[in-house]
């Protein structure tokens, strides 16, 4: 068998695990949900959250992943042979695809914004113009259908190319310049008249409004954020050299990921604050009210708004594909390991079984709408299945697998590199407790939340 591909340096491995966090949850739900929440009380919620929670469940998968240099289904197999824990294995290889089908009609979405932005055509500066533009944009069949074609087919071409030439080459140029658009477009929107009061909603502390479920979102949102329970940190993971410290990957990837998220808040809000308008979340406040608030402040200045509506929604699409593609390396590292399939037979395979259910998602705007599962429209029972159930599941077990399955000699010497790993060393014995009893009951309370609150 070929020796199996590691990521180049400590920088790809960070950028391409940044790539998997940095997405759509960032963009449209992370500011809105500050916002909604009790601005800087949230966020201070949120950074508990991503120490206490997210980053031992991180580390979970990142210790599975590099231990056996296997996908989820293959690791399960090595560490538990013969037992249930292969269901686990099972489960996050179809989760990260049900994500990725509907996350590609989204991702189709920005397609056909970014060519709008390209011939200028992306809203006639009227508020409602705008949201019946999009409104019969997502509705129609073949418009959409051909984007998400197209989304999807691109990720298909980068996952083809491996995980060195592919992921690890797109994630290492794009995420910097990724960096450098959305700080563009947060000077920019800071500098509109009237911009104040959208710093104000994402940092005003209002501890008042932070309530059982405000604490719940945090924690749902930095899980989401961090792309976990799914299997794409363990598979990215498993793609990780010995020698390269786990700890430091899986802080660089949480730093990243939050310091995206607080700039894209101020990317987004001061905006929609200077326009005057209500925010929201969602594909309304990414796909409505900006393509209204670019083209209504551009009146002064049309090529400056042009090129910042052409440069946001190219930003989008960068942080969506990079997410995508590791949604996509899940199921491939399965076929290809388990499986036997070349890489390119295993992006075909994925790349059908997407498209059709994708497919459903996209009709289920249009002429599929009225077709309900549990009351829900396909796409978004797909969400709020995978978004609040399969992914707090997983991440409940895969910290419970490592704490309570693995035996801890094992775990320490894979989060510190063999004892290499001063950092790790220094930090074992916190993130072990961490694993084994906080992350644990903290998604418990989680998923208790959601579905009774
Ligand atoms: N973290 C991504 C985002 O914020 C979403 C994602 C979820 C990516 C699960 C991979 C796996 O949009």
């Amino acid at each position: 068998m070929d020796k199996r591909e590691t990521f180049g340096s400590r920088f790809a491995v960070i950028m391409a695990m940044a790539g998997s966090a940095i997405g759509l949850g960032n963009i449209w739900r992370f500011p809105y949900v500050v916002g909604e929440n009790g601005g800087s009380a949230f966020i201070i919620i949120y950074l508990i959250s991503t120490l206490l929670l997210s980053l031992p469940i991180f580390l979970s998968e990142a210790v599975i992943g590099r231990k056996t240099g296997k996908g989820t289904f293959g690791a399960m197999e090595q560490l538990a042979p013969g037992t249930r824990w292969k269901w686990l294995g099972l489960l996050t290889v179809v989760s990260p695809l049900i994500i990725l089908s509907f996350y590609s009609v989204v991702g189709g979405w920005s397609v056909e914004y970014l060519l709008k932005s390209l011939t200028g055509s992306v809203s006639t500066g009227d508020a409602a113009d705008s949201s019946a533009a999009f409104g019969r944009f997502i509705s129609s069949v073949r418009a959409p259908l051909l984007c998400h074609t197209l989304f999807l087919g691109f990720c298909a071409v980068i996952v083809t190319a491996g995980v060195k030439k592919g992921i690890e080459r797109f994630s290492t140029v794009t995420m910097p310049v990724l960096f450098v658009l959305i700080l563009l477009i947060m000077t920019y929107s800071l500098f509109l008249p009237g911009s104040g009061a959208g710093v104000t909603w994402m940092l005003k502390p209002d501890f008042s409004k932070l309530t059982a479920s405000g604490v719940a979102s945090a924690m749902g949102q930095s899980f989401f954020s961090l792309s976990l329970g799914v299997g794409t940190i363990l598979t990215y993971s498993s793609y990780v050299r010995k020698d390269e410290s786990l700890m430091a990957s899986a802080l660089g990837t949480a730093a990243f990921d939050l310091l995206f998220a607080l700039i894209a808040g101020f990317a987004v809000m001061p905006a929609v604050f200077a326009a005057g308008i209500e925010p929201a979340a969602g594909p309304g406040l990414v796909f409505e009210t900006l393509p209204y608030i670019f083209a209504s402040m551009g009146s002064a200045a049309p090529v400056l708004s042009a090129v910042v509506s052409l440069l946001f929604f190219l930003a989008i699409l960068v942080a969506a594909v990079s997410s995508a593609i590791s949604m996509l390396e899940v199921g491939v590292a399965y076929l290809v390991d388990e499986k036997g399939f070349t890489r390119g037979k295993a992006v075909a395979v994925l790349f059908a079984g997407c498209w059709i259910l994708g497919t459903f998602c996209s009709l289920s705007f249009g002429p599929l709408a009225e077709f309900k599962i549990f009351g829900e429209t396909f796409f978004s029972f797909c969400d709020k299945l995978t978004s609040n159930f399969l992914m707090a599941f997983g991440g409940l077990l895969f910290t419970f697998f490592v704490g309570w399955r693995m035996d801890r000699e094992q775990v320490r010497r894979e989060l510190t590199s063999d004892g290499k790993d001063r950092f790790g060393t220094l930090c074992f014995k916190t993130v072990w407790f961490l694993i084994r009893y906080v992350a644990p009951a903290a998604i418990i309370v989680i998923f208790l939340t959601n579905l009774f609150l």
